[in-house]
């Protein structure tokens, strides 16, 4: 079986083709390498011992698109990761992100739609709750107007997937709606490799514990949680990965029961931000330098998973704790920092 991989070179889609190939699927990736190195097809060769196929190639360009599926006749499924995902970036330049989120989709949906049949596992995010109503969110949670033009294109891509897989019985989708990925492999081998300063939490802490940060802002301790901070559902990138290949599979063995589902893809236990810290701090043993600040725009005060669904139909559960995800970041960040 060959799967296409796109976006396979950077941070979750790097893990999920290697648990691709740790189940003997055969890969090819197509990246543009706009936010991911070549070297990590290096990496996940180091991990696997097969190096997955790979073409740099950008899904904007819609004739390129079509030139790639007349050379890749045997498809016989896709995880599609590639696209931008910046939140405050998205703000600031949101045509790049609608061309670059959308565009690419509807594409790739022209050439699956006419195939004979079509596998499609998409890359979606929690984002799409807002800030849910009820904790932990299930898939029935409505989806909230967007927060950011980023969340929007998830949104707008669901709808588009749906809205396809209505019109094509040849075209069978699920979209996993991950919460906040982090960790490593834990060869440390490949990991989260941020361009410049980390939006994101986690590689922040590890930065800032590595000394290449000065100090890590906590962004407002007066919420109306347990310890004032944000609560999130922190996922280890592997069992994500994992996620995706279950996903595909029940696709491949034709097990679903709809041709478009959803599943919230997290732990479904909730973190504050303070209690990533003091799991950094257990794994490290060292003391991490941080202030709280004000709130920063657009946070949700909580989103954690009810995981009952994709442990109940997918068969699936994250396995790995927080420490194990911390301890993975951790190693990571001192493997490439060395
Ligand atoms: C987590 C918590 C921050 C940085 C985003 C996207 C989501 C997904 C994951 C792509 C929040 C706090 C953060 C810092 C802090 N990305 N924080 N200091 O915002 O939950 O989700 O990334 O799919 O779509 O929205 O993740 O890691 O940015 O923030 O205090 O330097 O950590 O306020 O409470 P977020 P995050």
């Amino acid at each position: 079986m060959k799967i296409l991989v796109t976006g396979g070179l950077g941070f979750i889609g790097s893990h999920t083709v290697v648990e691709l190939q740790n189940e003997g699927y055969q890969v090819v990736i197509i990246d543009n390498c706009s936010n991911a190195s070549e070297d990590v097809l290096d990496g996940i060769t180091k991990i696997t011992g097969k190096q997955p196929d790979f073409e740099k190639l950008d899904l904007r360009n819609k004739v390129d698109v079509l030139d790639f599926f007349s050379r890749h006749k045997n498809i016989d499924g896709v995880i599609h990761f590639a696209a931008s995902k910046a939140v405050g970036e998205s703000v600031e330049k949101p045509l790049l992100y609608y061309e670059n989120n959308l565009s690419t989709l509807v594409y790739l949906l022209q050439q699956l739609s006419a195939k004979n049949k079509a596998h499609f596992i998409f890359s979606s995010s929690c984002t799409v709750y807002g800030q849910a109503d009820e904790m932990p969110i299930t898939e029935n949670a409505p989806v909230k107007p967007a927060e950011s033009p980023y969340g929007n294109t998830k949104q707008i891509g669901e709808e588009i997937i749906r809205d396809s897989c209505e019109v094509f019985s040849n075209l069978q989708a699920i979209s996993l709606r991950y919460f906040n990925p982090m960790g490593a492999h834990p060869s440390a081998e490949i990991g989260e490799l941020p361009l410049g300063i980390p939006q994101n939490l986690v590689p922040f802490i590890t930065q800032t514990g590595i000394g290449m940060r000065e100090q890590l802002s906590v962004f407002g301790d007066d919420y109306p949680t347990k310890d004032g901070t944000c609560i999130r559902d922190y996922i280890h990138v592997v069992d994500l990965a994992k996620a995706h290949v279950v996903a595909l599979k029940r696709l491949l063995e034709g097990k679903n029961e709809k041709n478009y589902e959803v599943f919230n893809v997290g732990t479904g236990t909730g973190s504050s931000v303070l209690e990533v810290i003091k799991s950094f701090e257990r794994v490290s043993g060292e003391e991490l330098n941080y202030k709280i600040v004000g709130r920063r725009p657009g946070d949700v005060v909580s989103a954690y998973a009810d995981t009952s669904r994709a442990n109940r139909v997918l068969g699936w559960k994250a396995e790995s704790t927080l420490d194990d995800a911390m301890r993975s970041a951790w190693l990571w960040e001192k493997k490439i920092r060395a």
